[in-house]
Formats: structure tokens, C-alpha cells, sequence
């Protein structure tokens, strides 16, 4: 044990640079503890290991990389999910399609989750409800991460490697997804975390639409009759996507925002 720093110090040292509660969150992760223990023992020593990886966590965090990256965790939706570069990190605002998606599945539905990326949604709705659900992305990291999530957490879906729906060959109740929608020029992709995430995740093509026009042109064939179609677009695409909804046949068009007030789920029906 080092005799120098206390978990009350180390939160202090956390704290001067870094908003609460991501300080907490770093800290209590690389002292291996709880964030309740943080205040429970705050005149307890850490060990000299833990004191240094704290350091270090705290300069790359500062530097701007994710700190989801850096723990190599994240929480979504109350599951405690896996997560490493190369592989998106989950926003909370994707949490509103998951709130989108509940009141329009049931157990026997069947549900897809376009462009998994950790398992995030697909995960959320099977801890959520007992619905058939099945998880593709283009990147085999991610169909990795996504399994490793699934069984880690004793959740139930089907995962595989598909670019959209190349290797989809049924139908489904509901179709579900947050595919890449940022312009490729657009300058927040230099910003913080961002510049640290994979362009195949943020990446939406020269207008940010790109993957979100092929999702809408392709679901209604891989939709039952009334099933249902839910993207999530970003903060000024509400209107453009809510028309392709509309040219691709969807009746039913509605925007949902998160928790911001943005528009951020356009979700419609197939007839
Ligand atoms: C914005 S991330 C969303 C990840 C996850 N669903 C979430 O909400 O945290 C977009 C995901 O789409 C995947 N993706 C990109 N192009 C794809 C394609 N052509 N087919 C399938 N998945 C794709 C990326 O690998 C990435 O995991």
C-alpha cells in the first residue's frame, strides 16, 4: 500500500480536471472500486499500482480519449457493457430508441438491430423483453464484442457478420437501428472522443445520409406487414429522414427526441 495517497486524495486529483461524474466514474474504475466506497472509506490508502493507473487514466482522459476506452466499459441502459477501440461507444441518447422500440415488442416478435457496434440496443431490449432478437454488423470486432456482451450478461440474441441486410433473409416485426450518420466533413468529427472512434461507425457518407437512405430503401423488404421501422438520425436530419420514410412507403411517420430535446428517432409502419 502507499502511504501517500488516499482514495479522498486521488478524487481530488480527479476532480480538478475532469467533470463530475466522469472523476467519479475513472476513479472508482481504476482503484478497482465502487463509486459508493469512494465516500464510504475516503481515508483509505491505495495501493502504489492502482495510485499510478490512475494517474495515467487520468492524462489519456485528459487527452481526449473516451474514457470508455480507457476502463474498457460502459454502462447503457443499466447494463454494464465491455467495450474497446475500434468499436463505438454507446450514448446515452441511443437510449431513446430502446425506449421507442419497448411499447412495440412483444414475445413473439421478432426484432433486428442494424450496426450493433457492442450489442448495445439489441442487449437493452433482450434484458428488457423476451422477444427473437437478432444483431448484425459489417465489422467482425463487433459481432465479437457483441457475443461476448450477450454472454457475459446471460442475454439471448442471434449475432452475425452483415453489411445492412446482405445476409438477412427473412422478415421482422421490427427493424431497429443507429447506423453512422455524420458527414465525413463535418469538424465535430475532430472533437474530443470522436477523433478516437472509428469513421465506420461515425461516418454517414458526404451528407451524414448515406447509410440511413440504404436502411430505408431496403427494410420493407425484410418487414411484415404493420411491422415497424426505428432509425436514429442526427440533431438537424429529422426532416430529411422523416421524408425518406415517406418515399420508401412507411405510413405512421413520427419523431421522438432524447432526452436533450433533440429529434433524434424517426420510426414508421409498413402497411
Ligand atoms: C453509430 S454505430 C452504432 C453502434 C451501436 N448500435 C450503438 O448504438 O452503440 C454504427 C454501427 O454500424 C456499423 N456499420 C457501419 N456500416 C455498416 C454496414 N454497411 N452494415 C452493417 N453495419 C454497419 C458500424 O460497425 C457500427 O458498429
Amino acid at each position: 500500500m502507499s502511504q501517500t495517497e488516499t482514495i479522498k486524495h486521488c478524487l481530488s486529483v480527479a476532480r480538478r480536471v475532469l467533470p463530475n461524474p466522469e472523476a467519479e466514474i475513472l476513479t472508482a474504475s481504476a482503484l478497482g472500486l465502487d463509486r459508493s466506497t469512494l465516500y464510504a472509506f475516503p481515508e483509505y490508502f491505495v495501493s502504489d499500482k492502482a495510485a499510478q493507473r490512475h494517474k495515467d487514466w487520468i492524462a489519456r482522459r485528459v487527452r481526449g480519449e473516451p474514457l470508455a476506452y480507457i476502463s474498457g466499459e460502459k454502462e447503457f441502459w443499466g447494463l454494464n457493457l465491455i467495450i474497446y477501440p475500434g468499436v463505438l461507444v454507446p450514448r446515452p441518447e441511443t437510449e431513446t430508441i430502446v425506449e421507442c422500440a419497448l411499447p412495440l415488442t412483444d414475445g413473439d416478435s421478432q426484432v433486428l438491430d442494424l450496426g450493433t457496434g457492442s450489442g448495445a440496443i439489441a442487449l437493452a431490449l433482450a434484458n428488457e423483453t423476451k422477444a427473437n432478437i437478432t444483431a448484425v454488423d459489417i465489422w467482425p470486432e463487433c459481432v465479437d464484442l457483441c457475443r461476448l456482451n450477450a454472454d457475459r450478461l446471460g442475454l439471448h440474441v442471434t449475432v452475425s457478420l452483415s453489411d445492412w441486410f446482405s445476409n438477412i433473409s427473412r422478415r421482422f416485426d421490427l427493424i431497429v437501428s443507429n447506423p453512422p450518420y455524420i458527414a465525413v466533413n463535418d469538424p465535430h468529427l475532430k472533437n474530443d472522443g470522436l477523433a478516437f472512434e472509428p469513421d465506420i461507425a461515425l461516418c454517414g457518407g458526404k451528407d451524414g445520409l448515406e447509410a440511413i437512405r440504404t436502411i430505408i430503401n431496403e427494410a420493407p423488404s425484410y418487414l411484415r406487414s404493420g411491422g415497424n421501422l426505428l432509425i436514429e438520425h442526427g440533431h438537424n436530419q429529422s426532416r430529411q429522414v422523416a421524408s425518406l420514410f415517406e418515399e420508401s412507403g412507411f405510413t405512421e411517420i413520427r419523431a421522438t427526441a432524447d432526452i436533450a430535446g433533440t429529434l433524434r428517432v424517426c420510426s414508421g409502419s409498413m402497411p
